[in-house]
């Protein structure tokens, strides 16, 4: 059998919910991650740091006992956020960083940003302070087409915010193109990458061909199947400018099937499986610890986890739910659409 011990990973990029889908999901988060950067969409958002603290406290209180799992919150970014708040927060060490949604950029966004200028107050301050930016790197222009808004983003908004202040640190979150990983790769300083366990395995025909297949639509959409090889490329590479962000995000099976339904899969079930698949298709098993473990927290300045995590390579396939129930109801788990050997212990 083989086996494979990683330093535990981390989940830069993870939505957790609340009440009763949090009850439900937190579990297949902190059985395998130890730690995760959290997201703050809720409704509503998490704006204030007195907001996070207060989120912080309901995933704690929600654990599995017995786990260990430490939630890194975030602040959702307004127009109206105010610097002293945002430095406060990252002071007290309750802060890892700040979000920014354009404003109907994807769930629960529409009290994101319109206008960046407005923000600028806060940028600078975190520049200062050496706070993080996490973006959703998509514009919502209505002329520009779903399958370009991150490329358009990069040219029309990203690099004139790093030309504006290059010393702000920024995480491009669930990159998607090629046009993304260029653009990483290129910047000497001061960006990096998260990429998805999903956008790993699909391609934007898994969501359309043969039938819509709403378990497979998220934000940003995946692309051509070109974009999601440069993906597999940059994470399997072991540049630590590319580290894991799941982006996992349950919606409750009514809001995705349905006739406009919510954007989000659902991946942290078996994501370190799935994973474990993509790195060692791409002859890459020992570059995996670097994208889940290591990359991650040196980018947030943070030390890896000292607890190890192993993986065994079964003979059968991992036997994995295909449904998560939860008081609030059912949760599609992510299908990559081929057996899984690999396990997660
Ligand atoms: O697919 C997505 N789902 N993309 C996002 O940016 C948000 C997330 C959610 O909160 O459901
Ligand atoms: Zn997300």
């Amino acid at each position: 059998m083989k086996t494979l011990t990683l330093r535990r990973p981390d989940d830069w990029h993870l939505h957790l919910r609340d009440g009763a889908v949090l009850e439900g999901v937190i579990g297949d988060s902190s059985r395998h991650f130890a730690r995760a950067i959290i997201m703050p969409n809720l409704v509503p958002p998490v704006v204030t740091t007195a907001d996070a603290r207060a989120y912080r406290d309901r995933i704690l209180a929600a654990l599995p006992a017995g786990d260990r799992f430490e939630p890194l919150m975030t602040l959702y970014l307004t127009e109206h956020t105010d610097p002293r708040d945002v430095e406060e927060g990252r002071k007290s060490g309750l802060i890892t960083a700040v979000k920014l949604y354009p404003a109907g950029a994807t769930t629960n966004s529409h009290g994101g940003v319109r206008d960046l200028d407005k923000a600028m107050p806060v940028l600078e301050r975190m520049a200062k302070i050496g706070l993080p930016l996490c973006v959703h790197g998509e514009v919502t222009t209505p002329e520009v087409d779903i399958f370009d808004r991150e490329a358009v983003f990069i040219e029309t908004v990203l690099d004139l915010l790093r030309r504006r202040l290059p010393e702000l640190k920024i995480t491009m979150e669930h990159v998607t193109t090629a046009d993304g990983i260029d653009y990483i790769k290129s910047s000497k300083s001061n960006l990096a990458g998260s990429i998805t366990t999903h956008h790993l395995i699909i391609n934007r025909n898994a969501i359309l061909v043969g039938g819509i297949r709403p378990h497979y639509y998220c934000l940003p959409v995946a692309k051509r199947e070109n974009h999601r090889l440069a993906l597999r490329a940059a994470a399997t590479s072991g540049d630590s400018r590319f580290f894991l962000g799941t982006d996992s995000a349950p919606h409750v099976d009514p809001l995705k099937e349905c006739a406009c339904g919510c954007a989000g899969i659902y991946t942290s079930v078996n994501t370190m499986s799935c994973l474990a698949h993509v790195f060692e298709q791409e002859n890459a098993l020992d570059k995996l610890e670097a994208f889940t473990s290591l990359s991650g927290p040196a980018w947030y300045g943070l030390k890896p986890n000292e607890e190890m995590i192993t993986l065994e390579k079964r003979d059968q396939p991992v036997d994995f739910p295909s449904k998560r129930d939860t008081e609030a109801g059912a949760i599609t788990v992510f299908d990559p659409g081929f057996p899984l050997y690999w396990e997660a212990l």
